[in-house]
């Protein structure tokens, strides 16, 4: 057993707390490679952020759990070296699909750990949750609940049906369970194909898809019911549409990929809304970055010169998103 508190991180207790009463959102972002990673405390450490270092399956399967939770260790310590002298990182479990993966987690080291039985029944969502609340509490570990289905593909997360949260469900989930946030359905999708085109329409002068408003009357029901309750968005990556057009340009297809637009997420993040969960959006600028290299030096061969260049946009993406989207920037000093 490796508390989190040996290792420097943080819970996301605090963090949240002040960011429901501050009206800005704390960044989720996956890692899966050391060079997301670094970007993602370059950001971090330069803007004062705290940030949320995520884990999904995908990454655990792609680079190893022990491994990863290792390298979170090492920012914290790589922070430090960059000038942020009390970093706020919290390292999390992203959607965790039985108890057993989020006990190993919480015995490893991770500081917050979401079980995402969305997919269950409600009765089932409950247990489960609370099995997991019940053993991560003891460890001070927190714990991110889902409730409600997001629509939308990845390797790892895939949901044939989407539902949005039900208001009506939100008071006694979060009493029975006693989880400390709550993921919330309310239009936004994993992965960079986040609306099928007959969903959207089509910007006439840009061609471009125009994804439908997030359903924002469910969002306020829900914070009228839990007032001042941590809520999470996933499947939030907005989908630049210059890392799509700059993809296209240099041997890329990524027809229609379209994502959330930012100005829905900065309202979003005035809310309750106190964790917005970006992935998508760091693959499409490590993938715009390298292909970008490829095209332009076809005798290139070093991989740190294309993963250099991939780490700078990715680290820019991320300071955007801090700075102009989240409002989490200096909330961390
Ligand atoms: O929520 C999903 C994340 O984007 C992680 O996806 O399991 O393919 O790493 P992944
Ligand atoms: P995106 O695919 O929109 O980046 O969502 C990521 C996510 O929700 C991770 O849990
Ligand atoms: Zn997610």
């Amino acid at each position: 057993m490796v508390s989190y508190k040996t290792l420097g991180l943080v819970n996301t207790k605090e963090m949240f707390a002040k960011a429901v009463a501050g009206g800005y959102a704390i960044p989720a972002f996956n890692f899966n490679n050391m060079e997301q990673l670094q970007a993602i405390i370059q950001a971090a450490s330069e803007t004062k952020s705290p940030v949320i270092l995520q884990v999904s399956k995908g990454a655990r399967n792609y680079a190893n759990q022990t491994l990863l939770r290792y390298m979170a260790e090492g920012a914290v310590e790589y922070a430090k070296e960059l000038g942020w002298e009390n970093p706020q990182i919290v390292l999390h479990l992203d959607h965790g699909d039985s108890f057993e993966i989020c006990k190993s987690c919480v015995d490893m080291g991770f500081s917050s750990v979401m079980i995402d039985a969305s997919h269950l029944s409600y009765e089932e969502n409950v247990a489960l949750t609370k099995k997991v609340v019940d053993y991560a509490h003891q460890y001070d570990v927190t714990v991110e609940a889902e409730l409600g289905v997001l629509a939308g593909v990845e390797d790892e997360v895939q949901a044939e049906e989407s539902h949005y949260t039900r208001p009506e469900e939100v008071i006694d989930f979060a009493t029975r369970t006693g989880c400390d946030s709550l993921a919330i359905s309310i239009g936004t999708s994993h992965g960079a194909y986040k609306f099928k085109p007959e969903q959207c329409t089509r910007d006439e002068k840009t061609g471009r898809l125009v994804p439908p408003p997030l359903a924002f009357d469910i969002l306020h029901e829900i914070e009228a019911k839990l007032p001042g309750f941590p809520i999470v968005l996933h499947g939030s990556s907005s989908v630049p549409q210059e890392y799509v057009d700059s993809i296209n340009a240099n041997g890329g297809k990524l027809p229609d990929a379209v994502g959330i637009p930012e100005e829905q997420l900065r309202e979003a993040s005035k809310s309750a809304v106190c964790k917005i969960n970006i992935d998508s959006d760091s693959r499409l600028a490590m993938t715009a970055a390298i292909r970008k290299v490829f095209v332009e030096k076809p005798g290139e061969f070093d991989p740190r010169k294309y993963c250099g260049p991939a780490r700078d946009e990715m680290k820019k993406l991320y300071t955007h998103k801090i700075v102009n989207v989240l409002g989490s920037d200096g909330k961390a000093e």
